[in-house]
């Protein structure tokens, strides 16, 4: 196969100063992409920093092996800098990895409002920001690459990490809405829970897994991810030490209740039931297939009424012609199309003695 190169493409690295980021500059500026190399230059836990800014140094390295990239300080948050600093040193943005991040684990018990809102504000705010300066150039020139960065924190949960979890499970639902946006415009996103040994994971890790977790056994596939032929758009993988798998959500069968008669002691005589994955689960990639599970069981939980009641009492209530037309309409035709449309449930509730 031939080598998948960058030339003439401009991608940002965020936090590539570090770990992670520094791999993927280093290995898109040595495929011929030019590189804006952002890193602000802080600790772990997004505090300090020793003065020098780490991105130049990346940048000296790219430089040193032939290829071309400029250094960004400004933090994420600020995404609209960052972009400048693309255009204004090569005239426009094609790829994007949002990969800056900090760390502020403490138990929930005991967090502050401080370590919640940086951890938003790094990751969550920063890839909006950095994304959404770019993507008005994107959808003009119809051609983008992004890359998110989430974590199996996010996907599982994770003692002690409530803030980061949060945000980084909100970066794969981003990464999602971004693809079916972008999608018409050339614009693919895709989102990844690497792991690796970098300064961040450097405390919980012992010194040989560190070793077999290099930043560059990621790296390969996010210029995979990040190259024009990338086939796939809002997708979620885990990577790390050359392993690659992508996550998708399940669900079960579930149990089809019926809504008339539904209560809890009804909910819990069928639980098991309910999280049952062993026959007939599915995998569901959008929100409509939702509704249509539940518009198929209900037309399916009509059908059966009808059969068992053939003679339904009438009400008695002037309404009663309204919503029997209303019925007629949405079984069929324009009306049947139009409920997963709406996707919504509507209840009326009429009474004789409420008028
Ligand atoms: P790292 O600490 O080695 O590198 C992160 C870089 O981001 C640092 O150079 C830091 O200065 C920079 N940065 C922090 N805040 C910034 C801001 N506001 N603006 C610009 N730059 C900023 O960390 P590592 O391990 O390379 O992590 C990279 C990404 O991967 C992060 O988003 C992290 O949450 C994620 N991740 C890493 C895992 C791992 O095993 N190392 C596991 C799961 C996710």
């Amino acid at each position: 196969m031939s080598e998948l190169r960058f030339d003439g493409k401009v991608a940002i690295v965020t936090g590539a100063g570090n770990g992670l980021g520094k791999s993927y500059a280093l290995l898109l500026g040595s495929r011929g992409a030019k590189v804006v190399v952002n890193d602000l230059g802080k600790s772990v836990t997004g505090d300090g920093g020793d003065g020098k800014n780490p991105a130049d140094l990346v940048v000296d390295e790219i430089k040193k092996a032939g290829g071309e990239a400029v250094a960004n300080y400004d933090s994420v948050e600020f995404g609209e800098k960052i972009v400048k600093t693309a255009v204004d040193a090569f005239g426009t943005v094609d790829i994007i990895v949002n990969n800056a991040g900090i760390l502020r684990d403490v138990s929930f018990q005991k967090m502050k409002d401080i370590d919640w809102d940086l951890i938003m504000l790094v990751h969550l705010k920063g890839a909006y920001s950095v994304t959404r300066a770019a993507w008005n150039i994107m959808r003009e020139k119809k051609y983008g690459r992004i890359i998110n960065t989430g974590s199996s924190s996010g996907i599982f949960g994770s003692f002690g990490q409530s803030n980061y979890a949060t945000a980084k499970l909100g970066l794969w639902g981003f990464t999602q809405s971004l693809a079916k946006e972008g999608e018409k415009r050339n614009i693919r996103c895709n989102c990844i829970a690497p792991i690796a040994g970098t300064r961040m994971t450097a405390t919980v890790m012992p010194a040989e897994v560190i070793e077999a977790l290099k930043p560059d056994y990621v790296a390969p596939f996010v210029a995979f991810l990040a190259h024009e032929s990338v086939p796939d758009n809002g997708a979620l993988y885990e990577v790390g030490a050359g392993y690659i798998a992508r996550q998708r959500w399940q669900r079960s069968a579930g149990v089809q209740y019926n809504p008339a008669a539904l209560t809890p002691e009804a909910i819990a005589a069928q639980w098991d039931k309910v999280g049952d994955f062993s026959t007939g689960a599915t995998n569901p990639e959008s929100n409509q297939e939702f509704m249509e599970v539940i518009m198929n069981n209900l037309e399916k939980q009509k059908e059966a009424a009808a059969k068992a009641a053939p003679v339904v009492a009438s009400s008695g209530l002037k309404s009663e012609g309204i919503f029997s037309m209303m019925k007629s309409y949405l079984a069929q035709g324009h009306g049947k199309a139009l409920v997963p449309k709406v996707a919504a449930v509507f209840g009326f509730e009429i009474t004789k003695a409420k008028g």
